[in-house]
């Protein structure tokens, strides 16, 4: 009786789900079988289930980073689990406990709000708290796997709950150990570890500038409306036109590569990477190669913005790709740097 009346109730279905409007893309596409998250305790059976049924399944976010194929055979799980907490704080530090289906930009706001400055340059992030840590979503300076202390996550491969440290979730540039090993980990929880002595981070020279007449110090608000200012103007809004940010990943090649580029490119814009690696600025490579507002079809090279791909309407997950391709032939012909997609392909 008594487990009866504890057990979670099951993850809602909805066959054939439209998901136009839940990726950032705008890409008409359906998925089979549609399962609503709001809870993790909801994991267990479901996953029982599918597996059981050897049914395929992909987890959806926010659909801001992913390219829909037409049809989403087996099951998408929406990620639907909300509300944040903030569950411990010592003189150095706060921990927020945030559900994976919190929107980011939410967090980050809400977070300011309740004095936790940090997270401020990544306002403005499309997507959910769940999907940050995936990619370690990073924008002005920052990487969100600074911030994390661990992430809570059902293990398929375990059939378990699992709790990551930071340590174990291998944060690197748009990578993480949850990257590395798709289709295993459903995130549920990320635990965020805030500290107390907050610093402006101004490193970033779009921000710095934004701040340079100034004599005191911005406030954490200040860089959030400042970087909330320089992506409005920067990146196209995916309610208004659909794109999912920045198509590649910027380039780490080594160094004696990037000075002979520069050589032959004097104003090839890289950074430092790490010792013996340099970070080329795709944008720039692809704007080099004139494809900066070109449109093919119903898709397109963003005009403020060549390393964004857009959607004009009607465009499919092929019309993408195939722009990506020439995009990518095109780069590695004049530079000899290949492009590495950087939205999920589903
Ligand atoms: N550039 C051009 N032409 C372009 C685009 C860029 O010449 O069409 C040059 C810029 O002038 C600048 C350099 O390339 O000198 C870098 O451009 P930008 O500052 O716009 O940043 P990004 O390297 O293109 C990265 C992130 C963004 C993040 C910004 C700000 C990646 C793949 N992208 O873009 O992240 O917001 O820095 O930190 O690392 C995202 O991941 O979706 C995203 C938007």
């Amino acid at each position: 009786m008594n487990s009866a009346k504890n057990a979670p109730k099951p993850a809602k279905l909805t066959p054939n789900l439209g998901l136009k409007h839940r990726n950032s893309f705008g890409l008409d596409s359906k998925a089979e079988l549609a399962y609503e998250i709001t809870s993790a305790d909801q994991l267990p059976a479901l996953m029982k289930e599918l597996g059981d049924k050897k049914l395929a399944w992909r987890v959806l976010g926010g659909g801001s980073n992913v390219i829909l194929p037409e049809s989403l055979p087996g099951a998408t799980l929406l990620i639907n689990i909300l509300g944040q907490e903030l569950i411990q704080s010592d003189d150095s530090n706060s921990w927020l406990s945030v559900g994976a289906g919190v929107n980011w930009h939410e967090l980050v706001s809400w977070a300011l709000e309740h004095n936790l400055p940090g997270l401020e340059n990544l306002a403005l992030i499309p997507g959910t708290v769940g999907a940050a840590p995936i990619q370690n979503i990073g924008a002005y300076g920052l990487e969100v796997g600074e911030y994390i202390d661990s992430i809570e996550a059902f293990d398929s491969a375990a059939h378990a709950f699992v709790t990551l440290p930071k340590e174990a979730c291998q944060f690197a540039y748009r990578d993480s150990y949850f990257k590395q090993n798709p289709n295993r980990f459903i995130v549920t929880k990320v635990v965020f570890k805030i500290p107390k002595a907050w610093q402006a981070r101004l490193q970033y020279a779009d921000l710095a500038k934004q701040f340079a007449e100034s004599n005191s110090s911005p406030s954490a608000k200040q860089i959030f409306d400042a970087v909330c200012t320089i992506r409005s103007n920067k990146l196209p809004d995916p309610k208004v036109i659909g794109n999912a940010g920045s198509f590649f990943q910027n380039p780490i090649v080594p160094s004696e590569q990037c000075e002979q580029l520069s050589k032959k490119f004097p104003n090839l814009v890289s950074y430092p990477d790490t010792p013996g690696m340099c970070k080329l600025a795709a944008g720039w490579l692809i704007d080099q190669c004139g494809f900066k507002g070109k449109r093919v079809g119903p898709v397109g090279v963003y005009e403020n913005q060549a390393l964004v791909l857009v959607n004009h309407g009607g465009g499919t997950s092929t019309d993408i790709l195939n722009l990506a391709k020439s995009i990518r032939e095109e780069v590695l012909k004049k530079f000899g740097v290949q492009l590495e997609i950087e939205p999920n392909i589903l």
